[in-house]
């Protein structure tokens, strides 16, 4: 219990990269010792580029390792429960990517069996470290904006890059899983956890249709019991790369956070250049490049808070039980869509259902 965190991965792609590209930035406080993902060459790629030391093609042979503390789950969502569980039950410490899980009975069982197991359920939410965010919320909390009674997330890109997030039985819904989920923790995270009272969301599937049987639009109002109200706005359906706002109001002031556009430098390019931001899908003509695009999102600032929870240093400020709720906000969503009208919380969804199958006919 001293030294550097030694950390596996299981994933080799998009976040998985993150995570090690992130452990890295706060190399410090973590190591990454391995990574563990089925296609062959792919964990590799991810090895030599980080110079992650062992590689594995099954997970389950990586929880042998005994000096892992850490696992980070990278993987496709209807994955998480159980790689979840098996590394609980490995006695290892767990990072699981969002959303939580697929159905509530998953995420209730992933936060009992790591209690009981004595492992921390860390829930990878960047948004609650993204410094942009944690500013408006200092300010906030330091009564800058007086009584707050709106906040707005949204999150926009025109669509995933893996088949899977795609496939709803595979990612459990469209757009609103898959970016809401960090609008819902978000609202939450800042209005400091006041329960959600009632959700009412508008979804529908706009330009993916033949793609996908998901949302690539939604739009999602959120009642907190402190009387204030989140608006999270997501799409699979927006051109031009990745835009992520916040957008906070009071009585006594308003704040304004564009996460990336406020950041970028804008630019004219008649010749096109590497590469400008998350998605974008060129850089001829107008486009917005981001700088340190990792430590803008916090990324780096969340392993590095999830490295010092594992030694004691800190409590975990984003965990499994915050998966939890998201979870149940997004079956709200869901069933909400389907009836039209606002579902109030505490919500039961039907048992094995996942949250699209509350919407889809
Ligand atoms: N926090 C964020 O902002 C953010 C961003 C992107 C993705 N994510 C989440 O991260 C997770 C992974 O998404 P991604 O974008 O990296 O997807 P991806 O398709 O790029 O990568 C998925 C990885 O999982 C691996 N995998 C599949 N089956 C496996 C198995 N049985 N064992 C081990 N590895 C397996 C694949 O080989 C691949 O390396 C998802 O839950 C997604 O929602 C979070």
């Amino acid at each position: 219990m001293s030294g550097k965190v030694k950390v596996g991965i299981i994933g080799s792609q998009f976040e998985a990269d993150i995570h090690a590209a992130s452990f890295q930035i706060g190399s410090e406080e973590a190591e990454v010792v391995a990574v563990a993902s089925p296609t062959p060459g792919h964990p590799e790629t991810l090895a030599r580029r980080y110079g992650i030391p062992r590689v594995f093609t099954d997970y389950r042979q990586m929880l042998l390792e005994k000096d892992i503390e850490l696992v980070t789950i990278a993987a496709p969502n209807y994955l998480h429960a159980q790689m979840t569980l098996d590394c609980a039950r490995a006695g290892k410490h767990v990072l699981c990517e969002k959303p939580l899980a697929m159905t509530i009975e998953e995420a209730d069982e992933m936060v009992d069996v790591c209690r009981r197991e004595g492992v921390l359920l860390l829930y990878a939410e960047e948004l609650f470290f993204t410094p942009k965010y944690v500013k408006a919320k200092e300010m906030a909390d330091q009564g800058a904006f007086g009584r707050v009674h709106l906040v707005k997330q949204s999150e926009r890109h025109f669509g995933p890059h893996s088949p899977w997030f795609w496939d709803v039985g595979r990612s459990g819904g469209g757009v609103f899983m898959d970016m809401g989920c960090h609008g819902i923790a978000f609202c939450y995270w800042f209005l400091n956890r006041s329960p959600i009272r009632s959700v009412y969301c508008q979804m529908g599937t706009h330009v993916h249709g033949d793609k996908t049987r998901g949302e690539d639009e939604s739009l999602c109002i959120l009642e907190f019991e402190s009387g204030a109200v989140g608006l999270v706005e997501n799409s699979w359906a927006h051109r031009g790369g990745m835009d992520d706002r916040v957008e906070v109001h009071g009585e006594g002031g308003v704040t304004y956070a564009n996460l990336h556009m406020g950041n970028a430098l804008p630019t004219y390019s008649e010749y096109g250049y590497g590469y400008a931001v998350e998605k974008a899908p060129g850089t001829k003509g107008w486009s917005y490049p981001v700088f340190e695009e990792l430590w803008n999102y916090g990324f780096p600032q969340e392993m590095r808070h999830f490295a010092r929870c594992v030694r004691g240093k800190e409590e975990p400020i984003a965990t499994g039980q915050d998966g939890r709720v998201v979870m149940e906000a997004l079956f709200a969503g869901y069933a909400s869509a389907a009836k039209g009208g606002k579902v109030c919380l505490p919500f039961q969804p039907p048992a094995g259902k996942k949250p699209i199958d509350l919407w889809l006919k």
